[in-house]
């Protein structure tokens, strides 16, 4: 079974498919949607994925009828960066891709975010076609945030730029390490603690079948996921307003990230420590004691970290916080829970008040 769903914006809206082995017929979707088999492809993934996925992807697209190359990055974070970004748009002048051509997407966050900004970017914009193989992967593939970052700054360099279609085949999951996996449903229960009570029930009824990705629970795990992000992205495409609740749990999470130097914590890992915290704060604020103790659960369900590893400096989280952040008069905008499934924007959270949650994620167990 195949579900689909459409991300709505205008002119600019798009399908994404999701389903167990849809990648046999990856021809077939891009000859359906308007991909052009007049010019090459090219295929942009990394090592580990490679390995695994590569292949048949190049050969049903070449059974197909298309003339796909395809380029294979370094996996890991660090290739999401200018030097690798020009590696790429070599790959795309040796292939020969013109403004009728396609830049396809084969991997997790890091591949899709590279290969995006080289779609918004060669050649003034081309098309582009995410295949997420990541969990993490159901929130960036959607939307159509693309970047690279610079050494002084995560995705600062980047676009809006939206895919023609994604392409969701759960079966390249099942060779995803157990890490991963875990770390990518983190964004899978964001998606429903901002927008879904239901949906967080749910999750949390279905952990362990969603870690051991039980293909009915992940499909439809996903398809919700993508569903929540499709919702807000639609509302609010370029993060106006809506659309920041989406960085629920980022605030202390990005700041645990640029102080681990990218490497102790993976991103779900450090916002899952980035919700309980929000959590404790919302309680703190006035909110029932439930929002915390139910996320907290949650999360301990899913086998991720709920504190701040102790060797953590609460002074470098609260400067990597304020160098991410405005802060004005000792005040800063926080996406707080208000009821479990339910977040709002509030542009009035005390700066001490955060620091005090900082301090209590690391002190408590
Ligand atoms: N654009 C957005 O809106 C948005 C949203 C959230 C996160 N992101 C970005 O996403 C990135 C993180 O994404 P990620 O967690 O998918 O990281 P990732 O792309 O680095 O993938 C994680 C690891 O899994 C490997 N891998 C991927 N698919 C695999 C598979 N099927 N089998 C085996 N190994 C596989 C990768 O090689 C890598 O080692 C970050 O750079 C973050 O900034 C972007
Ligand atoms: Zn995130």
């Amino acid at each position: 079974m195949v579900r689909e769903l459409t991300v709505d914006l205008g002119t600019r809206s798009y399908p994404i498919y999701i389903g167990e082995g849809l990648l046999a017929n990856i021809a077939a979707y891009f000859e359906k949607h308007g991909i052009s088999k007049a010019s090459p492809l090219l295929v942009v993934t990394d090592d580990h994925v490679a390995k695994h996925h590569l292949k048949p992807v190049l050969s049903r697209l070449a059974e197909g009828g298309y003339t796909a190359v395809s380029y294979t990055v370094a996996a890991g974070e660090k290739s999401k960066s200018l030097a690798v970004l020009e590696d790429v748009v070599g790959a795309c002048l040796q292939a020969g891709l013109d403004r009728k051509s396609t830049v396809v997407a084969l991997g997790g966050g890091v591949v899709g975010d590279l290969a995006g900004f080289v779609a918004a970017s060669y050649m003034r914009g081309i098309r582009f076609v995410q295949i997420p193989t990541t969990i993490l992967a159901h929130d960036s593939s959607v939307g159509g945030k693309v970047a690279v970052n610079h050494p002084l700054a995560k995705n600062i360099i980047g676009a809006f730029h939206q895919p023609e279609m994604v392409l969701y085949d759960t079966s390249t999951l099942l060779t995803l390490p157990d890490r991963d996996v875990r770390a990518g449903l983190s964004e899978m229960i964001k998606h429903g603690l901002i927008w879904d009570a239901e949906f967080t029930a749910w999750c949390e009824a279905n952990a362990e079948k969603l870690i051991g990705l039980n293909p009915e629970a992940l499909q439809y795990g996903l398809y919700k996921g993508c569903a929540v992000k499709a919702a807000v992205v639609s509302k609010d495409e370029r993060e106006n307003d809506l659309r920041a609740i989406l960085n629920l749990g980022h605030t202390i999470g990005h700041a645990l990230e640029a102080v681990a130097g990218y490497n102790e914590l993976q991103h779900g890992e450090a916002i899952s420590i980035g919700m309980v915290g929000a959590a404790m704060l919302s309680v703190r604020m006035g909110n029932p004691e439930e929002i915390f103790t139910v996320t907290e659960r949650i999360f301990k369900k899913f086998g991720l970290p709920t504190r701040i590893p102790a060797h953590f400096d609460t002074e470098a989280i609260m400067r990597a916080m304020m160098h991410d952040k405005k802060f004005s008069e000792g005040r800063m905008v926080y996406i707080i829970p208000t009821a479990i499934g339910k977040v709002e924007i509030n542009k009035n959270v005390s700066a001490e008040w955060v620091r005090e949650i900082v301090d209590r994620l690391k002190r408590e167990d």
